[in-house]
């Protein structure tokens, strides 16, 4: 990356940009990727809170990164942030005062990061129109949620859109950064070997699963008006989806490869009225035992009574030539046993066996596990005949790619990744108003199903894979999960 920019972040002293933001410019300073003249400017609410930022991120970044701080880099770093105090609420003097900070600034492209409610991205937007700051090279990037709902989302799209053409709005959805996510496409589209074993006639069926063992974290109002069908699903679990299912793209452009995701999006069966109890397990965690201690159920964290899920398992259709009959699995819940996400694509059987297996061992079918987290590999596993036995003995190995063993030295690090395209002007990882649109249109249905009057989570325990139902969703399909750490290696 070579053009100067400047990188504002509103909400620059909230948690995600503290936590995310700043020590992911932090790493990209480090290693060179930012171009010199390029300022990091943080918005503050007060003037006082601008002046003590510069202790308060350090401290912050320090903290979250441990041992891979270092002050002298830091100190150089820290040259780069220019904290600004302005009040998105108030278009006021401040704002002109902005406005000519960026105006003065050799920077040849400017990004707005808006980590802010989304209720205030409109007005931020506007401000920004009124000092004349969007310009053609200006882009603003918008975290998820993206609404609440489709009329939500649709809502918050239009005001944005008043400002800045849809091709300078970067919608972020960091699991586009994460680097096995990124190698799920070089997988996919640089080896000739997957390009024939890529549909229904080869794969049997598809599993996403994304389980982490944390609870609510203290983001209680937020969490309990979202739960995990609008925090998980809706975005990171559907954007897997779309590059596991999707075509590929003519070249790797942004509209291009965009093109082809709004096509799966599209395809997606809708689960309607009685289907959603038939395809769609929801559940909420109950007090239950985590690494040797006992810890509170949802409602306990939440000191009140709810019906939000934190866990969601689905089982989806793509209705195209490529996927037909292939079942799509999604799951991803909270307070469960291992944190892991996890892709995992079924192979069918050989469609006959030479082998008497009564006597040889039973043959499992291949499976391609595409883990993006905690550790970054991609493995196979594969039949094979077990050396040390006389007899032939059949037996499933791994061949196994692991990223963090290859590339030692490479801190994997989405928001990063997608902070720098943005400041390129690269926006191929970042989700298109379509794709939005389209996702809620298929989870709408689904949470309106569950206001039904009588209609309430299964109740799972803590530390626990989630409801039984879930297992039963797919017990009556004959398959079965596979769960990080238990038998997703091996068979
Ligand atoms: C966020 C959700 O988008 O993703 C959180 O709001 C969730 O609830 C988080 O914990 C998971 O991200 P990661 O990168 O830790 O898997």
């Amino acid at each position: 990356m070579s053009n100067v920019f400047d990188f504002v972040i509103f909400g620059g002293a909230g948690d995600l940009a503290l936590r995310k933001l700043i020590p992911a410019w932090y790493r990209a300073y480090r290693e060179g990727a930012m171009p010199a003249g390029s300022r990091i400017l943080p918005t503050t609410r007060s003037v006082e809170a601008a002046a003590g930022y510069m202790a308060k991120a350090q401290a912050k970044v320090e903290e979250f990164l441990g041992d891979e701080f270092e002050l002298e880099s830091w100190k150089a770093f820290a040259n780069n942030i220019v904290p600004v105090a302005v009040d998105i609420s108030t278009l006021d003097q401040r704002w002109d005062d902005f406005a000519e900070l960026l105006n003065n600034s050799a920077a040849t492209s400017r990004v707005f990061y808006l980590s802010t409610p989304p209720a205030v991205y409109g007005e931020c937007c506007k401000h920004l129109d009124a000092k004349g700051l969007n310009t053609a090279t200006s882009r603003v990037v918008l975290e998820k949620p993206i609404g609440y709902d489709g009329k939500s989302a649709d809502a918050i799209n239009e005001q944005v859109a008043e400002f800045f053409p849809e091709a300078n709005i970067y919608r972020i959805d960091h699991y586009m950064g994460k680097e096995t996510v990124q190698n799920l496409m070089a997988l996919r589209f640089s080896n000739g070997l997957f390009e024939n074993l890529w549909d229904a006639k080869s794969i049997d069926h598809v599993q996403i699963s994304v389980s982490e063992r944390v609870g609510l974290e203290g983001r209680v109002s937020f969490y309990d008006g979202a739960g995990a069908m609008r925090d998980m699903i809706q975005n990171h679990l559907l954007q897997l989806l779309c590059l596991v299912a999707m075509e590929a793209p003519h070249k790797l452009s942004a509209n291009s490869i965009r093109a082809e995701k709004i096509k799966v999006l599209e395809a997606l069966r809708p689960l309607l009225g009685a289907d959603v109890g038939k395809n769609v397990v929801r559940g909420q965690y109950v007090s239950g035992e985590m690494g040797g201690e006992q810890v509170p159920g949802y409602q306990d964290e939440l000191g009140d009574e709810s019906t939000t899920e934190t866990f969601v398992a689905v089982r989806a259709h793509i209705d195209n030539w490529r996927w037909s009959k292939v079942p799509f699995y999604l799951r991803t819940g909270k307070r469960l046993n291992e944190r892991c996400a996890e892709i995992v694509i079924q192979y069918k059987d050989v469609s006959h066996s030479v082998y008497d297996e009564e006597a040889t061992g039973k043959m499992l079918p291949n499976r391609l596990i595409i883990r993006v987290q905690p550790e970054e590999s991609i493995q196979m596993t594969m039949m094979t005949n077990n050396l040390e036995s006389v007899e032939t003995k059949l037996e499933p190995v791994t061949l196994d790619l692991n990223f963090s063993e290859q590339y030692q030295d490479f801190k994997s690090d989405a928001y990063k990744r997608l902070m720098m395209d943005a400041a390129a002007g690269d926006a191929s990882l970042y989700i298109h108003r379509d794709e939005v649109d389209n996702a809620w249109a298929w989870v709408d249905p689904i949470i309106e199903q569950w206001q039904m009057p009588d209609s309430a989570p299964e109740p799972y325990a803590a530390g626990s894979w989630g409801p039984e139902t879930a297992n039963k969703l797919l017990s009556d399909d004959n398959r079965i999960w596979f769960n990080a750490g238990q038998n997703s290696k091996r068979a």
